[in-house]
């Protein structure tokens, strides 16, 4: 390795995938392994954290080895160990950073934590390496609807954010309401392909006073009303239809907001991400409205847009280079605000 390089650990234990990743820096991901839990989750039809907790301990060293492995690079070679330390499930968050501190502790490496959030955005700088602040990012994820002006590596100013539920979740119950499973996002975007987007005309909520909020649950309720009752009356539905209809009405939302954000804050540059950033309905609506008032548009590919340590990685370069170390009193902070230490 050359000297001028710096070689970031990153590790990701937020919800149910156990993730490590070997950036190098900043942009080139040199591995980023993934075990997901889906499969054991599916069977309770989400996330138990108890579970998650437990599966991160039993997976973790493992990741984090083969991620060295498949980088070529040992541990005395990493410059610094980037781990997410919040939001996210308190006994899941708690194993990534314990982890991270005995490994730093351990090596001697300078230790680093990341907001999630500022993971998610990141991710859109592994594929563009023409992007940089400032910027407007959406983050859609499961727990997640932020509407964020990236003034700077590491400088957030989020505004605006779901009142109620985050759009991924919305997602994932109208999925389970219609019988589609977990995790329910791509499932609705793909039965969404086979329906009528005009179909139904489901309600799109705005907050009043907060331009740049958001509020599914209304939307969420809409769709279950309508489906009780169609069950009362003994109609059959078109699940097809559901999906397609729910879906517009969630890319208007967030459309509607993103776009307003740009003119007002004069930004010509727009990026998705988090796990929702992967909808193929919501691409295709950024896109179009993107290239009519010539803002450059980004999203990262599904892999980065879903939970991964890669992202971490990336987030804990900048930070690193930005001069952030963190002590060995780093601790798990379930609902840690962006912008926060
Ligand atoms: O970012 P992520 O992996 O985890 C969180 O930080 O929350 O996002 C997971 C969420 C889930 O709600 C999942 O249903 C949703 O992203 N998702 C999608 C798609 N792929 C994943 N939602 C809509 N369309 C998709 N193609
Ligand atoms: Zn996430």
């Amino acid at each position: 390795m050359s000297e001028k390089e710096v070689l970031i650990l990153g590790i990701e234990t937020s919800c149910d995938e156990t993730a490590a990743s070997v950036v190098k820096n900043g942009r080139t991901i040199l591995s980023n392994v993934i075990s997901s839990q889906i499969d054991i989750h599916t069977l309770y039809g989400g996330v138990v954290p108890e579970i998650a907790s437990r599966k991160h301990i039993e997976r973790i060293n493992y990741v984090i080895q083969e991620a060295l492995d498949q980088a070529k690079v040992s541990l005395g070679e990493i410059d610094a160990i980037g781990v997410t330390y919040g939001p996210g499930l308190v006994g899941a968050l708690l194993v990534g950073v314990a982890e991270a501190k005995s490994i730093a502790y351990a090596a001697k490496k300078p230790l680093v934590g990341v907001h999630h959030i500022e993971g998610h955005i990141s991710a859109n700088y592994i594929e563009h390496s023409d992007l940089k602040p400032p910027f407007l990012c959406l983050v859609i994820s499961g727990g997640h609807t932020h509407l964020v002006i990236v003034k700077d590596y590491g400088n957030y100013e989020v505004i605006g954010r779901t009142r109620d539920d985050a759009v991924g979740e919305a997602f994932d119950k109208v999925a389970r309401a219609i019988g589609l499973g977990y995790p329910g996002g791509p499932k609705v975007d793909k039965l969404a392909k086979e329906g009528r987007e005009d179909a139904i005309d489901f309600p799109r909520a705005s907050v009043e006073g907060a331009p740049f909020d958001f509020s599914f649950s209304g939307l969420k309720s809409a769709v279950l009303n309508y489906l009780n009752m169609a069950q009362m009356k003994g109609e059959e539905v078109n699940k097809a239809d559901i999906a397609a209809s729910f879906q517009k009405c969630v890319v208007d939302s967030l459309v509607s907001r993103a776009m307003m954000a740009c003119k007002e804050y004069h930004m010509d540059k727009f990026a998705i991400a988090g796990g929702v950033a992967s909808n193929s309905a919501i691409r295709s609506a950024f896109e179009q409205e993107c290239s009519k008032r010539k803002i450059q548009f980004y999203h990262p590919s599904p892999i980065f847009c879903t939970d991964n340590a890669a992202m971490i990685g990336v987030a804990a370069y900048y930070e690193f280079m930005a001069g952030t170390r963190h002590g060995w009193d780093l601790n798990a902070i379930p609902n840690l605000k962006l912008g926060e230490r």
